[in-house]
């Protein structure tokens, strides 16, 4: 099929695509590589393969192999791999405005985007987070659903006109989503920048809801495509700042810095590339801000964790490396500026949260007095590395 890859009413480039084998076979024409994802963006300005950048950046916006319980949701969904579904709505997200056109088509994004025009929800949320294969289900295949990345169960749904991100826990495990609301209750306190989180019960199950933070004049661009290609991995984090202060984030090391003491508090194990990144504009190219901190759910050692015993040490993601959580905490310029006497408080509230959906999750009491140990203790860990440092300081 001949194309034009589109960021919402700019054309990028014209490409033939083939849908059984869902790659991109040629490049015809660059029209626009300014408005293209900056992957791709950089990859042509660095002379690489722009065709196989190309159909990796498409493959990757549909759902990945590692979609908790993948198989089911496609036999749900009557298909044999997610890249069929990235044709089913020009390749459309809530998170971008990236699509495909047909080539000859006169089809505009104001007719076909998911910002404006609403979606049937209710059979793809059932086909997510239902156990069981219902047969003769009619789900429809026009949705930004097509196009969810991330391991965990996921669907968007809309309420009175705004899109929201419902995501469940990893297999039986319940954590991630009480671990989304500490994160939020953390940041409302600390006044960190977050999309806010609170719980919902859908078919029995615990999830997160959050609402969308793109709109459609704008796009998440994450930290993997903006250093992917751009930099030396030992130098990823300077690197990073740098680029953002360059394109008008002027404080992109503060807004850095808060997420790596939320991880640090919450022993966040997966902060890696496509868990934080900047918002742009898509008119006018111009680089807004830092993403809202999201994804904050693979926290409190949940992995490691079994009714017997908590492990307190980790390691977490810091760019291109794993690292203890103490040398992330390093990078932080100056913890004087957290005022941790803030969460003074927080563990019985999220103690209080954990006990109100004990009857869904059957967490065990040991259970929930062992995580909200682990967190007092991350959080006097931190008090007490701020409070040296001051001494240190006032030393000096
Ligand atoms: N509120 C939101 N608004 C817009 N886009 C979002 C929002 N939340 C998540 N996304 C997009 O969806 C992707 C998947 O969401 P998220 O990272 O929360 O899922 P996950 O399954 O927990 O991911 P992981 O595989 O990192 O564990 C994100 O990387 C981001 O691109
Ligand atoms: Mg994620």
């Amino acid at each position: 099929m001949r194309c034009i890859l589109m960021n919402k009413n700019k054309e990028i480039l014209t490409a033939e695509y083939h849908l059984s084998l869902g790659v991109f076979s040629d490049i015809y024409n660059v029209i626009n590589i300014d408005f293209a994802p900056i992957i791709l963006k950089n990859t042509y300005q660095s002379n690489k393969d722009l065709k196989v950048a190309l159909s990796e950046w498409f493959k990757g916006r549909g759902i990945p192999s590692w979609r908790d319980d993948l198989d089911l949701l496609l036999a749900k969904l009557n298909i044999s791999t997610p890249t069929e579904l990235l044709d089913k709505a020009f390749g459309l997200s809530l998170s971008d405005q990236y699509w495909v056109k047909p080539f000859d088509s006169k089809i505009e994004y104001k007719d076909i985007n998911f910002f404006d025009h609403d979606f049937e929800d209710s059979e793809f949320t059932n086909a997510t987070f239902s156990s069981t294969l219902e047969s003769n289900a009619k789900i429809s295949l026009i949705s930004p659903n097509n196009t969810t990345d991330g391991r965990l169960k996921k669907t968007w749904i809309t309420e009175e006109g705004k899109r929201y991100l419902l995501k469940g826990g990893y297999k039986n495990e319940v954590m991630q989503p009480f671990n989304e609301v500490l994160a939020t209750m953390i940041c409302d306190k600390l006044g960190f920048k977050h999309i806010p989180y609170k719980i919902n019960i859908i078919k029995d199950k615990i999830v997160s809801k959050c609402e969308c933070f793109v709109d459609k004049n704008t796009e998440l661009v994450s930290a993997h495509q903006i250093l992917h290609n751009n930099c030396e991995k030992e130098k990823a984090y300077e690197t990073y700042i740098n680029i953002l202060e360059n394109n008008g984030i002027n404080n992109a090391r503060e807004e850095i810095e808060n997420m790596l003491v939320l991880d640090y508090i919450m022993l966040n194990e997966d902060r890696h590339l496509n868990n934080f990144g900047i918002i742009r504009n898509v008119e006018n190219l111009v680089w807004i801000s830092t993403a809202p901190i999201f994804d904050t759910g693979e926290s409190l050692n949940i992995i490691d964790y079994n009714d017997e015993e908590v492990i307190i040490n980790g390691d977490g993601r810091f760019f291109y490396d794993v690292d203890n959580f103490d040398s992330i905490l390093n990078k932080v310029h100056n913890l004087k500026r957290f005022d941790l006497s803030k969460l003074d408080g927080i563990t019985k509230e999220f103690e209080n949260l954990l006990y109100k959906y004990q009857f869904i999750t059957k967490m065990t009491d040991r259970r929930i007095n062992k995580i909200c140990t682990l967190l007092s203790s991350r959080i006097n860990k931190l008090k007490k590395i701020i409070e040296s440092n001051e001494k240190g300081n006032s030393q000096i």
